[in-house]
């Protein structure tokens, strides 16, 4: 059954065990981030639930985080399915091969409250600070941000980290070319028009789920969400700019992007687990805020890896990825791909083949990067006995089956991964950057030795008699 809304899915989420609420008062501006960053560091990821604040100072809305990604079962949850990998890549298929269309209703519960003129305040909301003593300002973290196409009117979704500037402005992060948002603005500057977005907070996961996807440009977020899961997502108009909003959602805030307008952005607390910026970049003027009646604010925790944002990177882009390379460009033998988190889920990626044809491997080595262009600077290919989800297996594959000299070749001057700090120094502006990508062959070229281990039948016998060796 399809979660109606935020709301439903926290209820389940909390009778499944996997909300705790903190009952201590908080303060936003250094304790949630703080206690969110040792609960990540103390709780092994397959134990950690998402966390609720009911009692934040100074402010009688709940925070919420983890929600998505704070443990694999938790996003399992969110996208109703089973975590293994055939099952994620089959449910992902639903979504791009059979998106549902967002339906338009009336109205919703976020039209309760509706905020014009002077009523309009951020600092109603409990924005947490996410790196206290480093960043300026609270950050939006959760923003779903909807534009559309100048020329074609297709709606893209898009998470983007926003600063809060002021009670009615805030500034945004877009990495160009790679991020849709920041594709529909370009075409506004271009013709000098005021962009229009609408900002949504706490809203259905499956929405937040497809804003962090790269899903193809052109192709609508909520087409995809709807997908997901089986059915369509309910829209409202915004009162004041021409776009359209999830009927269910928290916060609402709708506003302009003017072409021309840059301000300082940043430094902000980034998923690479370094300060990022500041870097010059748009302002989001707010014209109206609607939200529901004792709105729940729901943030994403990112920062140093792990973190709730590395592991939301990482399973929709291994899905993204895989389907990518089986499904788009109908590559054989593609077993697993992953992104391990210690490089924010976008430095590193491994994939295992079963190698078929000569050429293989280059040719998975070059097409693995190519949905978008900033995506992956490491990029190895390995055999499928090898199992890249274990670092202790990639760095034995690394060892024995890479001759440096003639198994990895580098990509040079291409998009560099935004707020990578090795690509360029920090004066050269951000869209303007480049970097390159290191592509190894990590597969057995000719007929390896054999494995040094006992054949597996011994082992399976010494297993099943475990227990009479006495060993503690
Ligand atoms: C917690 C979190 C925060 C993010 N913040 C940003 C950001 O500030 N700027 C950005 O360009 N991408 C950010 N991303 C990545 C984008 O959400 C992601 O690339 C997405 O595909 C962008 O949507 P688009 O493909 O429609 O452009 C973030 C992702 C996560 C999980």
């Amino acid at each position: 059954m399809p979660y109606d809304g935020l709301r439903d899915y926290l209820s389940v989420l909390e009778s499944h065990g996997l909300l705790q609420w903190v009952e201590t008062e908080v303060d936003k501006d250094w304790e949630i981030s703080s206690l969110a960053r040792q609960y990540f560091r103390k709780m092994d990821s397959k134990n950690r639930t998402a966390l609720g604040f009911r009692h934040v100072k100074g402010n009688d809305i709940p925070v919420i985080l983890g929600i998505i990604g704070g443990s694999r079962r938790i996003y399992g949850l969110a996208l109703e399915t089973e975590l293994n990998a055939e099952e994620f890549v089959r449910v992902w298929k639903r979504g791009f091969e059979n998106p549902l269309e967002p339906v338009l209703v009336k109205s919703g519960p976020c039209k309760e409250v509706i905020l014009k003129g002077k009523d309009i305040d951020l600092n109603r909301f409990p924005i947490p600070i996410w790196t206290p003593e480093k960043d300026p300002n609270p950050y939006l973290t959760a923003a779903c941000s909807i534009t559309k196409d100048l020329e074609t009117g297709i709606r893209n979704v898009g998470v983007y980290r926003m600063e809060v500037k002021g009670k009615d402005r805030t500034g945004i992060l877009w990495d160009l070319p790679s991020q849709h948002g920041a594709l529909h603005f370009v075409k506004y500057e271009a013709t000098q028009k005021p962009m229009p977005m609408a900002t949504v907070i706490g809203a259905d996961p499956t929405v937040v789920m497809s804003a962090v996807t790269k899903v193809p440009f052109g192709v609508d977020e909520f087409g995809v969400a709807g997908g997901w899961r089986r059915k369509p997502i309910e829209l409202v108009p915004c009162e004041t700019i021409d776009l359209e909003v999830p009927a269910t959602a928290e916060i609402v805030l709708e506003g302009e992007i003017y072409p021309g307008e840059r301000v300082s952005e940043g430094p902000f607390g980034e998923y690479t687990g370094y300060m990022g910026g500041p870097y010059q970049m748009p302002i989001f003027h707010i014209k109206c805020i609607t939200h529901r009646k004792n709105p729940i604010y729901h943030a994403l925790f990112s920062q140093m890896p792990p973190s709730e944002s590395s592991l939301m990177r990482q399973i929709p882009e291994e899905a993204n990825i895989q389907y990518h390379l089986s499904h788009f460009l109908k590559i054989p033998g593609i077993v697993d791909v992953h992104l391990p988190e210690s490089g924010g889920s976008y430095a590193w990626c491994w994939i295992s083949i079963n190698k078929k044809y000569p050429g293989h491997v280059q040719q998975v080595l070059c097409a693995s990067w190519t949905h978008y262009p900033s995506f992956a600077k490491w990029i190895v290919v390995t055999d499928d006995d090898v199992d890249i989800r274990d670092p202790f297996s990639r760095e034995w594959a690394l060892s024995w089956r890479v001759e440096p000299k003639k198994d990895i070749f580098f990509i040079p001057n291409t998009s560099s991964i935004l707020l990578d700090p090795s690509s360029t120094p920090p004066e050269v502006p951000l869209w303007d950057r480049l970097s390159s990508k290191i592509c190894i062959d990590a597969t057995k070229k000719w007929k390896f030795p054999e494995i040094a281990l006992p054949p597996e039948h011994y082992l399976k016998r010494i297993e099943e008699a475990w227990d009479q060796y006495k060993l503690k």
